[in-house]
């Protein structure tokens, strides 16, 4: 087998996602929508596995922290007190010439819109404005009326939706710190320059972890979080050449971090964030402590007031989804023929398992992976696929990162046993039919760890 690893583009990415349905522009028929897009079934599946992953390993399996699933809208004095009405901006210029809009920090990465090959400023006919700010939260009403007092905003994230509620969580979940609080849900930013497909979008999934800690323990947590957030994208089988952590400076951190370490992936536009771990110090439950005059500290037993530090993992879907797709693409020349596959994380992958009948026109064939299907897919997600060449089929499945396939064949009608197809390393070998089921719940469960080099 000849793998001819190639750097993955963004394109080749977006094409198979858009192939095989994974992922499509939005509001496709009336010309779309920039930078939003429409999740298909292999997508949707990849994303709740994700989800469901992120949630077992950050709420199930520990005792120190609990779910919130908190309102998308809330009371627009939230947004003033946590900083975001005053300081959740992005510096803009307009070019007067080509009516284009870019971000003042970010010139030597935009396009003129008259000449792509130059920078915005770089041709004579360039005519930019003096920066100015421009805050990212959509902005909505409430109510029927529409004026000052009606409006609202769009979460721009799902932390503070967690510190407005830490007084509740901490006295019904009866947890004390260090405890933390995990939240999954759409996050919104009218981006200036979204792109590069699911990597910088309007509307995003935001997966956060709010972790409570004494003063004093707060530099030592942060650690911790960074560690375990990276050996949980190790665990999915990201490729430890594609991860390394990168400390903010002094310059780049946010008003309420005193410390901030990014998680970032070597996607096919160059090293960037795939997640932010940040020491917020005491900034969000002080603020809300001052603008809503509900005291949000935390009493030891002893009797000490104090007001609790906050560590925060924070990511999106989006940006592991994209991280996962790349790590996991492969081209490859098996005999004299190509397949394009998925390398995924079997616990990630949006299918299981593949049920094929060799011969579908062959009754006893039919019959047998029609029941090992109906049999497997009250446990996983499986497909059974009957229609063209087995080759085919093989490659249809590579292609969505399907780890595993059943073949029910001539053989089963006289053993009653299936071959299995192992994705990666196209080994075969033979099971008794009967015990498929126990044989895929042991390997998806197995570790694994993508056999690409790296
Ligand atoms: N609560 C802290 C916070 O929201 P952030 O660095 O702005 O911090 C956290 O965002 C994470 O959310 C990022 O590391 C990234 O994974 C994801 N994210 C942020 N903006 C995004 C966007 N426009 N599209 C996709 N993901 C985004």
């Amino acid at each position: 087998m000849a793998d001819t690893v190639q750097p993955v583009t963004m394109d080749t990415i977006v094409s198979l996602c858009r192939r095989r349905g994974f992922v499509f522009p939005s509001s496709e028929i009336y010309g779309g929508l920039g930078s939003t897009y429409d999740y298909g079934h292999y997508g949707v599946l990849t994303k709740n596995n994700i989800r469901s992953l992120w949630f077992r390993a950050m709420v199930q399996e520990r005792e120190d922290i609990v779910a919130l699933d908190s309102a998308i809208i809330l009371n627009p004095s939230v947004w003033e007190a946590s900083g975001h009405v005053a300081g959740f901006n992005d510096p803009l210029v307009d070019c007067r010439t080509c009516k284009l809009r870019f971000r003042a920090d970010q010139l030597e990465l935009a396009s003129c819109g008259r000449k792509p090959s130059k920078r915005p400023g770089e041709t004579p006919d360039c005519d930019l404005t003096e920066p100015r700010q421009f805050n990212l939260m959509f902005e909505t009403h409430v109510g029927a009326l529409q004026d000052e007092s009606s409006a609202a905003y769009l979460r721009p994230e799902t932390a503070q939706g967690i510190f407005i509620n830490f007084k509740n969580v901490a006295q019904l979940a009866r947890r004390k710190p260090p405890f933390g609080i995990a939240q999954v849900g759409k996050s919104f930013r009218n981006e200036i320059t979204p792109g590069n497909f699911l990597f910088r979008v309007r509307e995003f999934e935001q997966m956060e972890m709010e972790f409570f800690v004494p003063p004093a323990d707060a530099m030592q947590w942060f650690g911790y979080w960074l560690e375990q957030r990276l050996g949980w994208h190790r665990s999915l089988g990201l490729r430890e050449s594609n991860l390394r952590v990168r400390e903010h400076d002094d310059s780049e951190r946010s008003h309420y971090s005193s410390a901030t370490s990014d998680i970032e992936y070597l996607y096919p536009i160059g090293w960037q964030e795939l997640e932010g771990v940040a020491n917020r110090g005491d900034f969000d439950l002080t603020q809300h402590t001052q603008h809503s005059g509900t005291k949000l500290e935390w009493i030891d037993p002893d009797g000490n007031r104090y007001t609790p530090h906050v560590i925060e993992p924070a990511v999106s879907i989006e940006r592991i989804f994209v991280a996962l797709l790349c790590d996991a693409y492969h081209e490859e020349v098996v005999g004299d023929r190509e397949r394009v596959v998925l390398r995924l994380h079997p616990q990630v992958a949006p299918v299981k398992a593949a049920i094929l009948p060799l011969v579908p026109r062959d009754e006893g064939m039919a019959t047998r992976a029609r029941a090992l299907y109906e049999e497997l897919r009250r446990h996983h997600v499986v497909e059974h696929d009957d229609s063209g060449q087995i080759g085919r089929r093989y490659r249809r499945q590579d292609e969505i990162g399907t780890p595993w396939a059943f073949t029910v064949d001539e053989q089963t009608l006289q053993d009653e046993t299936v071959t299995v197809r192992d994705r990666d390393s196209l080994a075969q070998e033979r099971l008794p039919i009967g015990g498929v089921r126990s044989w895929l719940d042991d390997a998806l469960e197995r570790d694994w760890s993508s056999p690409s080099s790296g």
